[in-house]
């Protein structure tokens, strides 16, 4: 068991914060604070942890918090992260993708408290990649203003960094897929996690919609591995102010995954622009740094789940 930590979560009610609570409550003794403005979250994902004493949970935006005094680390996931809706309403997607994390920053050199900020980034930052597997060094190309937002505040971690002693690392995650990925009472559905979605549509016995040709491939990394990855990240002995891709390191189409799932109920709809036609993750360099690697296979997992 690691040092007891005081440790901040924000967007602890959604799919990823939620599980990397239940991974620190598993594998740490650490102290957890976790916040969200339930804005796309849900209580329920954290139930069955409020009775908890080593949990507390506040019902608030991250331009709320008003010291980050107590933590020694904040692993940072409130977002809006959803691509097509970022394209409408871009104003509120950039408030809650940027401004309320710069907030945190400003925070931190009011009061000249710099807990390590573990950053739940996108590899929707690399857009279209020239590089398969792509590296950490690919060059960014933001197809929407969501990956444009989560990016951005990479950009705001390094500038700040050259002028005052922040500590982050960045991770940028590839395609998620677990537990809660799907949320009956999150109106931007449409637009979560497509393993979570093609799941509940099956469960339903309805359509799974493959948009485009579904040649479209995605690395699709389970949540408790991208859980470890913050774990790592956090308990890392020394300083790194870098980022990480975490992907699973392999791909699947989107239609291989609809016929994995449910192979005679399948229907094809138009492509959505903005989306890329390939994820795939080199991590070398976070297997290297940190010694993480991918537990299970989304194979794997959609077999435990038939
Ligand atoms: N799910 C993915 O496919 C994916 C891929 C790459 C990166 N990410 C990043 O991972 C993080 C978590 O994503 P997720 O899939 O769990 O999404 P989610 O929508 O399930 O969780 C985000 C949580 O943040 C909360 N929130 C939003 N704005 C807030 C604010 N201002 N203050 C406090 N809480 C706020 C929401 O209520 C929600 O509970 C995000 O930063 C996202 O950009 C997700």
């Amino acid at each position: 068991m690691e040092k007891e930590k005081h440790i901040l979560i924000t967007g602890v009610a959604g799919f990823i914060g939620s599980n990397l609570l239940d991974y620190l409550i598993d594998e740490t003794n650490w102290k957890i604070t976790g916040i969200d403005n339930l804005s796309t979250g849900n209580l329920q994902n954290i139930q069955h942890h409020l009775q908890n004493n080593r949990f507390s949970f506040e019902n608030k935006s991250c331009k709320d918090l008003l010291s980050l005094k107590p933590y020694s680390v904040i692993f940072h996931l409130a977002a809006l992260p959803r691509i097509q809706p970022s394209f409408n309403s871009i104003n509120e997607h950039l408030n809650a993708n940027l401004i309320q994390a710069t907030h945190l920053l400003e925070l931190m050199i009011k009061e000249q408290h710099y807990p390590r900020l573990i950053y739940s980034g996108s590899s929707a930052a690399y857009g279209t990649p020239t590089q398969i597997p792509t590296p950490e060094t690919e060059r960014i190309d933001c197809l929407s203003p969501y990956a444009f937002q989560k990016y951005e505040f990479e950009k705001y971690l390094e500038l700040i960094a050259t002028r005052y002693p922040i500590d982050f690392v960045t991770l940028r995650y590839f395609n998620p897929y677990g537990n809660r990925s799907f949320n009956p009472k999150n109106s931007f559905n449409a637009y979560s996690s497509v393993v979570g979605i093609f799941l509940n549509k099956r469960e339903k016995g309805e359509v799974l919609l493959v948009t485009g040709d579904g040649s479209q491939k995605r690395d699709f990394v389970h949540v408790l591995d991208l859980a470890k990855a913050n774990y790592l990240s956090a308990i890392h002995p020394v300083k790194l102010n870098t980022m990480f891709n975490v992907g699973f390191g392999e791909t699947l189409s989107i239609l291989e995954l609809a016929k994995l799932i449910s192979p005679n109920n399948i229907k094809f709809i138009d492509k959505r622009e903005g989306e890329a036609d390939i994820t795939f993750a080199d991590t070398t360099k976070i297997k290297k740094i940190l010694n993480w690697k991918p537990g299970k296979s989304i194979k794997t997992y959609i077999k435990e789940n038939a």
